[in-house]
């Protein structure tokens, strides 16, 4: 099995690929409703440790692992396992992030599905002048009508393979050069006017002024999750971008850049989307229908408000498109290492999340009391337990290769940050990512 040749355009090409990937539904859609259900600036606060702590250096381990492997991240895995002298069962660390990502994929791609039809409705101005009532009982039946469902799922993944197929230069890297500053200029623009409305004090104070009644080791473990998920860390999925780093680029510059950008993305998010909250008296620990159900009533009264939220949701849907490349890019480039051309991995890519995808639409209906583990549904199981568990426990063993396993030489030079960045680097992950990551996981799990 080959290196692969590709490399993206330049240094910027992958800053802007791998925040593609970090920015999506984590900071818009689940980062507002887990604070808000989890008690604001005290999440926030751990969540940004855990960036700092874990998510930066597991990331720089897990994009440096595709740097030095140049492939798949099986092969990749398995290639520098070899090399290393070490067992070839690293391999599985590959595969279960393959099964990782394709978990995620399926409810990733259902709900943003939804962002397209809630695009379209308010873009039709189907929210003006509805009430309240009107528009909570509007979600509820349309969680409830599953071929609308799967209808925006089966667009939303068309959308998605389309680029994927297209291939890293020409698909990817062109996607996210324009979307991910046409995205961040929409967010500062729906910030500055969330900031002309009255709960606009209410949302800072509740966004950055901690209480820690809440706090709890479940807590403790979302905000965990919660950090590799934003980040995209965990899954091997930036591993499969590591793969097409230029030579020359530092790493960790890269990821402090992404994280930074990352962690701005949800404060101004939240930001918009608590100040309307507030303004209009809502309760922010609406849960995963906040932004659907909350937002429409609150934008709908507040004046121009229609324009805002189709913003809104036309930028959650530009930010979910990018991340879901990057979901589905370690599976295609995994079935390519065994041969497949490329359209036709990225075919049965899209054919197996598309009918898993299917479990989550049906969760809503006719599957909802379909409930196989844990007293969950599909959707529920899909959606919590690949973010909150897969990922850390992935990224842990990421963490272990890169820092413990790896060649010092090699994973120096994929570092790209000379000997003492790369000692620092080393002994953050060995001895505060790793333990830390080990104690989180275990305490939120007893
Ligand atoms: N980071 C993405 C988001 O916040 C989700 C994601 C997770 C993408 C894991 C890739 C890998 O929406």
């Amino acid at each position: 099995m080959s290196e692969t040749l590709e490399r993206w355009g330049s240094k910027r090409a992958f800053i802007l690929a791998v925040t593609g990937a970090a920015v999506g539904l984590g900071n818009i859609w689940r980062f507002p409703y887990v604070a808000g259900e989890n008690g604001g600036a005290a999440f926030l606060l751990i969540y940004v440790g855990f960036v700092l702590l874990l998510g930066i250096p597991v990331m720089m381990a897990e994009i440096l692992i595709g740097r030095a492997g140049r492939r798949g991240p099986i092969q990749a895995l398995g290639a520098l396992a070899m090399d290393a002298g070490a067992s070839a069962n690293w391999r599985w660390l590959g595969i279960f992030g393959a099964f990782t990502v394709f978990c995620i994929l399926s409810f990733y791609s259902v709900v943003s599905g939804w962002s397209i039809e809630f695009l379209v409705a308010s873009v039709n101005g189907q929210f003006s002048g509805a009430t309240a009532a009107e528009i909570g009982a509007g979600f509820d039946a349309f969680l409830a009508s599953p071929g609308l469902l799967i209808f925006n799922h089966s667009l939303f993944l068309f959308m998605t393979m389309t680029v994927v197929a297209a291939g890293v230069s020409k698909g990817l890297e062109r996607l996210n050069n324009l979307l991910m500053p046409l995205l961040y200029g929409l967010l500062l623009l729906l910030a500055g006017y969330a900031a002309t409305t009255d709960g606009f004090s209410t949302a800072l104070a509740w966004l950055f002024l901690p209480s820690f009644e809440a706090l709890t080791p479940t807590v403790v473990l979302h905000a965990m999750g919660h950090a590799f998920f934003t980040l995209a860390v965990g899954a091997c999925a930036l591993m499969a971008y590591g793969a097409y780093m230029p030579e020359d680029q530092s790493l960790p510059k890269a990821a402090v850049a992404v994280a930074a950008l990352d962690i701005s993305v949800a404060l101004l998010a939240g930001i918009a989307i608590f100040s309307v909250v507030f303004a209009q008296g809502m309760d922010p620990a609406e849960g995963p229908g906040l932004m659907f159900v909350t937002l429409p009533i609150a934008f709908a009264e507040l004046p121009g408000g229609v324009v805002w939220l189709s913003v809104f949701f036309l930028l959650l849907l530009l930010a979910t498109w990018t991340s879901a490349i990057n979901l589905a890019e370690p599976m295609v480039v995994t079935l390519q290492g065994l041969g497949c051309r490329r359209s036709i991995a990225t075919a049965i890519v899209a054919l197996s999340v598309w009918l898993m995808g299917l479990l989550s639409a049906f969760s809503f209906s006719t599957l909802a009391d379909f409930r196989p583990l844990f007293g969950r549904n599909v959707f529920e199981l899909v959606s919590s337990i690949p973010p909150d568990v897969f990922l850390p426990l992935g990224g842990l063993m990421i963490a272990i290769f890169a820092a413990w396993v790896m060649p010092r030489t090699t994973a120096m030079q994929a570092l790209g940050a000379g000997e003492g960045g790369y000692l620092l680097w080393r002994n953050v992950v060995r001895w505060v990512s790793i333990p830390l990551t080990f104690i989180v996981l275990l305490g939120g799990l007893l």
